[in-house]
């Protein structure tokens, strides 16, 4: 009998990190029957990463609303994957971090006694508000699910130390997969070349606790950064959400060496990293696509669920005050030493192949998914 597993997604990050799962999952017919739910919380962003690998879903929830609050995501997705759950019975629903699209589909899945992978697990801030609502959505996630595909060592031990139910395995973060074959493929543009190398800065900061306030403040940093730097490029490719597209356009549209770009798909973005002499970022897949590539990146956060890469020396967390943050990028652009001691190559968060190590579990352990305890 084959296993009948859904992968489900609805943001960019969980499609990066989840396609490689995908598409390793459908290598096997002869054991698994796979199909690809997304709900569209995001809409844009998420196609373009569908448009990369080709790949058409079987169910798209379309949900995503402009300027959606948590509960209109929470709300219209309950009862689409409620009512899927309880029609097709899946064996297993592979889930991913911990966006409000995995939240939901975790707790449907469970209500309908349907067994939960959770890809990317037991990353913790323990701190509830930070990253908000993530931080909670995360440890919700690890109550359901019977296997935990943990990324690294530390998050497994995470999931020990609150006794989790189910499985936990290493298996290395899935982003490193997607990032080491997105490098071996040709990519260029227009900005990407006209951009020197060594002298571009790139940005992206998206986090809900960083609307507002914060965000203007990491946005009047890198204003007087572009004027004290001329010779640098700060390459900002802005996230959809139109809160932060205003402020972006509002505060920096004018710079000349700020370049507002849209969001670029992820093989060009990979090879912007790749080109980068800094990368300020909220964002927590750089954090760990970052460290593989020795460059260094200033976290505009108060704390991180990935520590890994700072103890290795490739972060920093600089939080979100103005002078910090220009302090920083100061010491990194006139320090070589202080520069250097961020460059170190480390894979903390895997070796590339995740993927392939999650699906093995899966098919090793066909027999326990389909027996419903
Ligand atoms: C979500 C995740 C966050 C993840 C981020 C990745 C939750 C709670 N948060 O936050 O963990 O880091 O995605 O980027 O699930 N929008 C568009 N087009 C798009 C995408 C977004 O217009 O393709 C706009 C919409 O107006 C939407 C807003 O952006 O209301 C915010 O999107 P949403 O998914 O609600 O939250 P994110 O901040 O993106
Ligand atoms: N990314 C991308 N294009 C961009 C900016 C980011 O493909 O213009 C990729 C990045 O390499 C990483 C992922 O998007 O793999 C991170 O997504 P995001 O920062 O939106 O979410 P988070 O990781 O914070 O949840």
């Amino acid at each position: 009998m084959k296993l009948k597993i859904v992968v489900t997604f609805g943001t960019r990050p969980e499609a990066i990190k989840m396609m490689p799962v995908y598409t390793e999952l459908k290598k096997y017919p002869e054991y698994f029957d796979v199909s690809l739910i997304v709900t569209g919380q995001h809409r844009e962003m998420l196609d373009q990463i569908l448009e990369i690998y080709g790949v058409v879903p079987d169910v798209d929830f379309n949900i995503m609303k402009s300027e959606q609050t948590l509960t209109e995501i929470t709300n219209a997705l309950e009862i689409k994957y409620g009512e899927y759950f309880e029609k097709e019975k899946p064996d297993l629903v592979l889930v991913h971090g911990d966006t409000t699209t995995a939240l939901v589909a975790a707790f449907e899945a469970f209500y309908n006694k349907i067994k939960i992978g959770h890809v990317e697990a037991g990353l913790r801030t323990h701190n509830r508000l930070n990253p908000f609502p993530e931080e909670i959505n995360r440890q919700l996630i690890a109550r359901f699910a019977s296997f935990h595909f943990a990324p690294t060592t530390q998050a497994a031990e995470n999931l020990k130390k609150e006794n989790v139910q189910g499985r936990i395995f290493v298996t290395g973060n899935t982003a490193i997969d997607a990032l080491f074959i997105n490098l071996e493929q040709q990519y260029d543009d227009e900005l990407l070349q006209k951009v020197e190398d060594d002298k571009m800065i790139v940005l992206t900061t998206h986090r809900r606790e960083n609307l507002g306030e914060a965000m203007r403040n990491i946005f009047l940093a890198m204003k007087e950064i572009s004027k004290t730097w001329p010779e640098y490029s700060v390459v900002y490719p802005v996230h959809m959400n139109p809160q932060i597209r205003k402020l972006a356009t509002e505060m920096l549209s004018k710079e000349k060496n700020i370049f507002l770009i849209p969001p670029v798909g992820v093989v060009g973005f990979h090879h912007y990293l790749n080109k980068a002499k800094i990368i300020l970022t909220d964002s927590g897949g750089i954090q760990e696509e970052a460290p593989s590539l020795g460059k260094p990146v200033l976290v505009l956060r108060e704390t991180t669920e990935r520590p890994e890469g700072v103890e290795n020396g490739n972060l920093r967390i600089v939080g979100t005050d103005k002078d910090r943050i220009i302090n920083e990028v100061q010491k990194l652009l006139n320090d070589s030493s202080y520069y250097k001691s961020f460059t170190d190559i480390a894979n903390p968060y895997g070796d590339g192949t995740a993927a392939k190590r999650i699906v093995d579990v899966i098919k090793k352990n066909l027999n326990y998914f389909t027996i419903h305890n």
